[in-house]
């Protein structure tokens, strides 16, 4: 005959106390270990505030064997990892020297509670938090509390990189400018291939042919500038048969021979797109398949963008090479609230 219970029931083991439970000194050395952790962590992320507007700092290399990165973000990182494990080594302290640690057995029982079952919980609950430790030693559950606040409130400050308070003016300034602008009669800012970085000439461009491009004064920036300006600046260039496409009166002087260059950053919210169809002069933004006509001014054909793609303006220097004739007439990339419309948003 099988044995129901072939081994013994080993019960539970002797409770074995710690020497924070015995040693008042060992117990007072445990609360301080904690404290320290819980008083550190929030200087950490001091430091990852102060990182972050260090003047300066988002344009410094950190180039050291196989580490090459942002030495802002490496910081920053360090600064808000380090208070993060500060509280986390807080609490697995807390827990191991402080807090009750007896040994307790569960009984198996129906998932519906009593009253009674409800009552015995809430009263172990409040035993629980007795012991805890935090009725005994107050302190420690306010110096957790405020850690955790006090470094919470630290990636708040990263809500600034959401952009400018969107004031008119500010927004002139900022999302409602490239640095296509910065070109004059006498300077003018060349179209560059964005890999090789040399000058188009129109010439060379053949039908059907497709360019991602930048300004030539983009290398003028660096860090975080040269990102902000290249993602609002990209271009691509395209040429089509001149006969193929629709021009808009207002616009025929934007284009040299076929040739036009449109913002690369697609209306809706953002994405770059170049997935160009030669024949139907078509351009396909990846993310969520709107479609612009770039031989009808840059229409939207398909999709949930509502705005057509930015045209700027273009022409040839005295040898042929592409050069910007303006800044683009409407703001590029995604809307927001506050864009008031303009006429080229139709691709009028
Ligand atoms: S970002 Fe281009 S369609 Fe959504």
């Amino acid at each position: 005959m099988i044995e129901e219970h072939p081994i013994d029931d080993p019960g539970v083991e002797a409770h074995i106390e710690r020497h924070a439970d015995v040693d008042d000194s060992a117990g007072r050395r445990a609360t301080l270990q904690v404290l320290t952790c819980f008083a550190l962590a929030p200087l950490f992320a001091l430091g990852f505030v102060i990182a972050y507007f260090w003047p300066g700092f988002d344009r410094m290399i950190v180039d050291f064997g196989p580490i090459y990165s942002n030495a802002q973000h490496l910081v920053m990182g360090g600064f808000l990892g380090f208070a993060v494990l500060l509280i986390g080594i807080g609490a697995i302290q807390w827990a191991r020297e402080i807090m009750y640690d007896g040994e307790m057995v569960e009984e198996r029982h129906g998932a519906a509670s009593s009253a009674e079952d409800r009552a015995a919980t809430l009263a172990e609950v409040d035993k629980g938090i007795e012991d805890s430790g935090i009725s005994r030693r107050k302190v420690l559950g306010t110096s957790l509390v405020g850690a955790i606040g006090l470094t919470a409130l630290a990636p708040l400050v990263m809500l600034l990189d959401a952009g400018p308070w969107p004031l008119p003016s500010r927004r002139r300034e900022t999302i409602e400018r490239t640095i296509w602008d910065a070109g004059t009669p006498e300077e003018p800012i060349y179209l560059v291939n964005d890999v090789t970085r040399s000058r188009i000439r129109a010439a060379d461009m053949e039908i059907g042919q497709l360019i991602n491009g930048e300004p030539e004064n983009l290398w003028d920036h660096h860090g975080t500038d040269f990102q902000v300006e290249k993602a609002k600046a990209a271009i691509i260039i395209v040429r089509m048969d001149p006969n193929s496409i629709k021009v808009p009166d207002r616009r025929q002087d934007w284009h040299v021979g076929g040739i036009l260059a449109y913002s690369k950053i697609c209306t809706h919210v953002g994405c770059p797109i170049s997935l160009w169809e030669q024949q139907t002069h078509h351009l396909l933004c990846p993310c969520h398949q709107s479609t612009f006509d770039l031989g009808d001014a840059g229409k939207v054909v398909f999709g949930p963008a509502a705005r057509a793609l930015p045209q700027l303006p273009i022409t040839v220097d005295d040898e042929g090479y592409l050069i910007a004739r303006s800044d683009f007439t409407a703001p590029v990339g995604p809307s927001y609230f506050e864009r008031d419309l303009y006429p080229d948003d139709k691709g009028e």
